[in-house]
């Protein structure tokens, strides 16, 4: 049923998880909705706005006063099961324990990373380079972040086929988030978890929602990312031929195609009554926040669509990693394993393209991302 306070112009039927067309092109099917209003109301999946406009989804993103995080998602009762710490925390609380996770997360923390980093993507890329094609969605954008967070929690590779255990131990108690409490070692849950939180130690209910958090806010949003660098490139040989011989542009080559390819949509429950667009959002409403949306509203960046790799993108304006409050803790490693990506991939392997014989394929949902990416190059038999 359409809430009274929705005015008819502004109702559509569009499925976030499904949004039409998204199979060819994530980006096309979802800017279908810029030529509209700034703010619509959609029937599907049990009815909800969507910010449809750059402006509009950025102002809402920021508002966490009167836009609360708690619900996660708009699938009803997905949000009660995952209590994400700290993504689905508002106000101080959220501040207290945001603050633990970014030291956790700082900067020395990522520098130190990198070679481990460099370390797992080489040995994977060497392996793919003898073959002269593979599907970069399986056989590497999935399989690297996956590795690099082994590392960064402290799980020997070598563990990798006891993974779902650790999948286990994430939801139910088993000790090793204990030890980690009471004897901290050198690894990103340890330097979060000794971390006081207002004042007192970790719970090991919140550690558990925390290393939760961590696992999904850092693996699938990272795969989606390299697919849609990969694809970038595979399109664009003259851009992989530029960084090639100019490695030295690749920091901001990834700052820009970061922006271009954002797939990340956010969802909010209104706490209050908000004004936007002409339009009340009611207290109690449910707010989609796509941030393709923003950054690829003409109104927000010039010519979005274009990659231009000296756009001037300080201060990050675009939304791919969020705004305000909220804002992605793991950007810095997420930039790290982007630039790590490109060096190792484009120094080590031959210029590549997509497979003419099989399809890219996209989903959408809240992390939007290639499903099936086919890449092929001249094997090499060194
Ligand atoms: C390219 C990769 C990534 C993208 C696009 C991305 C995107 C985002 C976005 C859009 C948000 C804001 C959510 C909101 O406003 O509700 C966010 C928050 C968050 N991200 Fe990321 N992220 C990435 C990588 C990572 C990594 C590597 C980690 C962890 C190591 C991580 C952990 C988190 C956490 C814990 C939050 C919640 C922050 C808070 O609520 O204060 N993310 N991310």
């Amino acid at each position: 049923m359409i809430p009274a306070h929705v005015p008819a112009d502004r109702i559509v039927n569009f499925d976030i998880f499904n949004p039409p067309g998204v199979e060819d092109d994530y980006f096309a099917s979802w800017k279908t909705l810029l030529d509209g209003p700034g703010l619509v109301w959609t029937t599907a999946n049990g009815g909800h706005w969507i910010g449809a406009r750059g402006d509009v989804v950025r102002s809402l993103w920021n508002d966490s006063e009167r836009l609360s995080n708690e619900c996660l998602a708009v699938t009803p009762g997905l949000g009660d099961v995952m209590q994400f710490i700290p993504l689905q925390q508002d106000g101080a609380e959220h501040k207290a324990f945001r603050m633990a996770v970014m030291k956790g997360l700082a900067s020395r923390y990522v520098v130190a990373l990198e070679p481990r980093v460099v370390e797992i993507a080489r040995e994977l890329i060497a392996e793919l380079r003898r073959r002269g094609s593979c599907d970069f969605v399986a056989e590497f954008a999935e399989i690297l972040p996956l590795n690099i967070f082994l590392s960064l929690i402290d799980v020997p590779l070598e563990d990798r086929p006891r993974l779902r255990e650790l999948g286990v131990q994430l939801t139910r108690p088993d000790g090793s988030i204990q030890k980690r409490m009471v004897e901290p070692g050198d690894d990103l849950f340890s330097h979060i978890l000794s971390e006081p939180v207002m004042g007192r130690s970790w719970t090991e209910d919140e550690a558990r929602r925390m290393c939760r958090n961590l696992l999904f806010g850092g693996l699938d949003t990272v795969a989606a990312m390299f697919g849609m660098v990969a694809l970038h490139l595979a399109r664009h040989p003259e851009d992989q031929k530029l960084l090639r011989e100019q490695p030295d542009l690749i920091p901001a080559a990834a700052d820009e195609l970061m922006r271009r390819y954002p797939t990340v949509a956010v969802s909010r429950n209104a706490v209050a009554d908000v004004e936007m667009d002409g339009v009340t959002i009611r207290q109690g409403d449910l707010v989609y926040l796509p941030s393709v949306l923003h950054n690829l509203d003409p109104a927000s960046f010039d010519a979005p669509d274009e990659v231009r790799f000296d756009r001037d993108l300080t201060p990050v304006r675009h939304t791919t990693m969020g705004v305000g409050a909220h804002r992605c803790v793991g950007a810095g490693l997420a930039r790290m394993e982007v630039i790590v990506f490109l060096r190792e991939w484009l120094s080590q392997m031959p210029e590549f393209a997509l497979d003419p014989s099989q399809p890219v394929k996209m989903k959408g949902g809240n992390v939007g991302a290639c499903t099936a990416l086919p890449l092929r190059w001249e094997p090499s038999l060194s």
